[in-house]
């Protein structure tokens, strides 16, 4: 049988890839190398979480207030310790530790710093819904030695590449370097991410909308008042719109990414600055969608351009199609209502 049209690795994509920079010394491609390896660690465990003891939660809490479940442990662990040898990186940063992640004193440290979320979507694992992980990258910023803080807490804008992996019905190696956001479907019976979104282009507008709408009545007036329009009939518009979400922010995004609307977490009257973190969830999926021709926000900017002050904040994030997401800016500012 023929191989698939593009029979195209992610290995092979990365190499091509590096040839477009003739200043490249293969040490970014490397750490892309080492993270495809890592995905597939994850995605093993991940495939048949029912079966080996990795379902249910541990006896720990996150800096996030989260219950840690013993995936979480297991794809933070494996990601860091896949990462941790190879000569690129000078430090890391986990959703699920509270400080940096320094790279031990026997490895030698590398010009990139990795920010991850090593299992998004914590709360499906157990139902077997759609999860994924995250992860973003920058060059440091601190001239040698093991890396710090302030190589991590960068803004988006400055990320050198970013990408997430989801876990679902198939598993896709997503990712993007500045260069187009290419799609890398896992083909289990040979071991590898094969090419199968070339260059994805979000829609300028979509008819879904995907947000925890149980919030509803602790949003903003002009949060409400968007929702609602969205939800009016009127066929010339396109209303009303539908409303899709897994809890899973890969799943939401990447469905976002792919089909167009809006994915949002605004903050609340309960919680100002929402649920999801800037660093490891917002940074990388606003930078995924911005390449890809969307634009994202925390309501009054790209997410991209907010100034981090530490590792674990949260912003409200609204990400989506260029001509929706004007809409609800529209909204968010009460321009519209
Ligand atoms: P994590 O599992 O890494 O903590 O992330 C969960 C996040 C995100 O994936 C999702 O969009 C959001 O939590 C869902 O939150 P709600 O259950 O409040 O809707
Ligand atoms: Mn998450
Ligand atoms: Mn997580």
């Amino acid at each position: 049988m023929a191989p698939p049209k593009k029979f195209m690795t992610l290995e092979r994509f990365i190499n091509e890839q590096e040839s477009m920079h003739p200043g490249a010394t293969g040490e970014f491609s490397a750490l892309l190398h080492d993270l495809s390896l890592a995905a597939k660690l994850v995605w093993r465990e991940v495939s048949k979480a029912g079966l080996v003891d990795v379902l249910g939660t541990t006896n720990q809490t996150n800096s996030s207030g989260d219950i840690v479940k013993k995936l979480d442990v297991f794809a933070d662990e494996t990601i860091f310790k896949a990462m941790d040898h190879g000569g690129h990186i000078c430090v890391m940063a986990s959703e699920e530790n509270e400080d940096i992640l320094h790279i031990p004193d026997e490895y030698v440290t590398g010009k990139y710093v990795l920010l991850y979320d090593p299992l998004d979507g914590s709360s499906n694992i157990d139902a077997n819904i759609t999860i994924g992980s995250i992860f973003s990258i920058f060059k440091r910023v601190t001239t040698s030695g093991k890396g710090t803080l302030q190589d991590c807490l960068q803004p988006g804008y400055k990320q050198v590449a970013a990408g997430y992996i989801i876990y679902g019905s198939s598993t896709i190696f997503v990712y993007c370097t500045g260069h187009g956001v290419h799609g890398f479907t896992l083909d289990p019976s040979v071991g590898e991410f094969l090419l199968s979104h070339e260059n994805i282009r979000i829609p300028k507008k979509g008819n879904i909308y995907s947000m925890n709408e149980g919030n509803f009545s602790n949003w903003d007036p002009g949060m409400q008042n968007y929702i609602t329009y969205l939800k009016q009939q009127d066929k010339a518009t396109g209303r009303p719109y539908s409303l899709r979400y897994i809890g899973t922010m890969v799943g939401d995004a990447h469905r976002t990414l792919l089909y167009g609307g809006i994915f949002a977490y605004p903050g609340d009257k309960k919680n100002p600055e929402g649920k999801l973190r800037l660093m490891y969830e917002c940074n990388p999926m606003a930078y995924i969608i911005e390449q890809a021709g969307g634009r994202s926000s925390n309501g009054t900017t790209s997410v991209l351009n907010v100034a981090p002050t530490s590792l674990h904040q949260h912003t409200p994030v609204f990400l989506g199609s260029e001509e929706d997401m004007k809409l609800c800016e529209e909204f968010l500012q009460g321009k519209r209502s």
